[in-house]
């Protein structure tokens, strides 16, 4: 996804801003690009590609200048290319912006703009902006801004220079996350903390519909219509050191090894007495007089609300109903005034969670968001917060941040449980201490990476693979797939066991390799039957399973074991062997791990 950074202060600019972009190249991107303010005029420097190739430019040709803007891109209006590179300018080359997200209106306003003959060098929707705060431009930059904001519909982030006002960057946020970073006599501008964390870790939210003037002495930040906004500035959690690898070939590798800690960092301070959240403190008292739940995501926390729609059947007796946050925005849902949404998402910038959490709100709903950003725009949202406390997930495929999801979900089942008379004090006690247990379960099937490498040789050159499993299992395989698909970009496909012989058996064959999840116990037999059925076809069959299950071994070709626990939390250990199979067979086919193609950490557009 695009990232952002400003700076204006006594240092080179392009030396500060390539290090942010450096630092935002996690996101995930396909372009890359400065403009830099010098002497009564702003040059761009941008390419295509990753950033190395701007930096040979940059070589060639440096840009001197202490205030500048940078960008990475991932394209949505356009091809990855030079020319719709960002930043982009207005036709005298005094105006230049950098833009995340879509200007929804851009196709009405760019034939607008031809009409009244200005010339277009990119298929960009950010090219309008520039040319627009050209023609709104009366001598106030930041006017020109609102001017040009107030025209261009959609969610975005924009930041804008011009030549004429050197020193000064004007920044406008319509959805898309940006941040303010102080420093002593600099001021730095980002779409995210970590470009700038290595030279402040001070912070003001620039929020919706807000606008901010950044000069070296700090930011002024004002509303659209122009009220003045007191903003305090607070201190980050997160250092440029825990963004680091610490020694692991890949994030991803890193963020599954830190999992053991993770699920203890998620529980922490959250158990009293036996008791989960008890001190959480809801805005409107106890919701424990709730119909519904809507649990609504996308991707990996899709498949968290589907273990979290289970926890809360089974734990508090509610009725859950997951939907994909991207689908139910536009279904028309029956979600009335006695439901609590829980709006799932590691960035807490999902575009299509952010709108069904805002649609479900609207609709009166309470609204819970379960998410790892402290600050994020659903955090900012939601009547409550759940913070996993996952720590900075780096790797574009999510591996900590779902265990986290998984952990938080059974933490609010349990106690939404109790408020309503549904689990016992018994049945509490005894899962909190087995979710005390998981850390080191956790441990112990990351300590053998053998069995993961050793099969990754016999799914690396698999054309499809299939991950079956029954109830949580199901859900269980799911995130299994796309972990493959993501990171190997081997086809895989998820199903619900019994669903096989309605149809995908007719595609297993002899070898086709089919990864069963084997932990529900009440499910347990009919897996087998279903596991019997593709053996008999040929299939090479891989099964999760727990220690100690000696059966698994009379169908399956090779078995992962993860220990024993309740098998309403077995999702939180099956996924760990599921995401070191995916990463284990990405490596081997010497796949871009961390940044899989055409993905982005954190999906800021619809
Ligand atoms: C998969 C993955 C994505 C995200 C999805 C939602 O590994 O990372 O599927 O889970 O884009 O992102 P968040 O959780 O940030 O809302």
């Amino acid at each position: 996804m695009c990232g952002i950074v400003g700076y204006v202060g006594p240092r080179p600019a392009q030396e500060v801003l390539v290090h942010g972009l450096r630092r935002l190249e996690y996101r995930g991107y396909d372009s890359a690009g400065l403009a830099v303010a010098h002497n009564g005029s702003v040059a761009i420097s941008k390419a295509e590609g990753k950033l190395d190739r701007l930096l040979a430019r940059l070589e060639e040709a440096p840009l001197p200048g202490r205030a500048g803007i940078g960008h990475t891109r991932w394209a949505t209006h356009g091809a990855p290319s030079d020319r719709n590179a960002h930043p982009h300018s207005d036709n005298t080359g005094d105006f230049v912006v950098v833009h995340n997200g879509i200007v929804e209106n851009f196709r009405a306003l760019r034939s607008e703009l031809e009409g009244a003959g200005v010339g277009f060098r990119s298929e960009t929707d950010t090219e309008v902006l520039a040319h627009l705060l050209a023609l709104e431009y009366e001598g106030d930059l930041k006017e020109a801004v609102r001017r040009a904001v107030r025209r261009a519909s959609g969610a975005y982030a924009l930041v804008a220079m011009t030549s004429r006002e050197p020193g000064r960057i004007v920044a406008a946020r319509m959805i898309s996350p940006l941040v303010v970073g102080l420093g002593e006599g600099e001021t730095f501008l980002a779409s995210d903390m970590p470009a700038v964390l290595d030279y402040t870790r001070e912070f003001l939210i620039i929020e919706d519909g807000e606008i901010a003037e950044v000069t070296r002495d700090g930011a002024r930040i004002e509303t659209l219509e122009g009220r003045p906004v007191e903003r305090r500035s607070f201190t980050a959690e997160w250092d440029n050191e825990s963004v680091q690898k610490a020694g692991f070939a890949h994030f991803m590798l890193k963020e599954i090894h830190e999992q053991p800690e993770v699920i203890a960092r998620t529980l922490g301070g959250r158990i009293h007495g036996g008791k989960a959240l008890a001190d959480l403190s809801w805005a409107e008292g106890d919701p424990a007089d709730v119909q519904k739940i809507w649990i609504t995501a996308c991707g990996t926390a899709y498949h968290a609300g589907l273990v979290g729609r289970t926890m809360f059947e089974r734990l508090a007796a509610v009725p859950t109903e997951v939907a994909y946050a991207h689908e139910l925005r536009y279904s028309n849902p029956l979600i009335g005034d006695r439901s609590l949404t829980l709006a799932v998402s590691q960035s807490g910038e999902t575009a299509d969670t952010l709108a069904a959490a805002k649609l479900a709100r609207r609709r009166g709903s309470r609204l819970l968001a379960l998410t790892n950003v402290v600050g994020s725009s659903l955090a900012r949202e939601a009547d409550e917060v759940l913070y996993t406390w996952a720590g900075p997930e780096i790797s574009v495929a999510s591996t900590k941040a779902y265990l986290a999801m998984l952990v938080g979900e059974c933490l609010l089942a349990l106690r939404l449980g109790r408020s309503r008379g549904v689990t016992g004090p018994d049945q509490e006690r005894k899962l909190v201490e087995e979710l005390h247990s998981l850390s080191d379960k956790a441990a112990r099937v990351l300590a053998d990476q053998d069995p993961f490498r050793l099969l990754a040789g016999e799914l690396a050159g698999a054309s499809s693979v299939y991950y079956i499993g029954r109830g949580l299992d199901y859900a269980s395989a799911m995130e299994g797939a796309l972990k493959l698909k993501e990171i190997s970009y081997i086809h895989a496909e998820a199903m619900p066991a019994g669903e096989l012989k309605h149809g995908t058996l007719a595609l297993v064959d002899e070898g086709t390799p089919v990864v069963a999840v084997a932990t529900q116990q009440n499910l347990y037999g009919k897996l087998l039957l279903s596991l019997q059925e593709v053996k008999a076809r040929g299939a090479m069959v891989i099964a999760v399973a727990y220690e100690g299950d000696e059966e698994i071994d009379l169908v399956a070709d090779r078995v992962l074991r993860v220990p024993r626990t309740a098998d309403l939390l077995s999702p939180i250990l099956a996924a760990v062997p599921l995401q070191l199979l995916a990463y284990h067979t990405a490596r081997l086919l010497g796949r871009d791990i961390d940044q899989p193609r055409n993905l982005a950490k954190s999906v800021t557009v619809e």
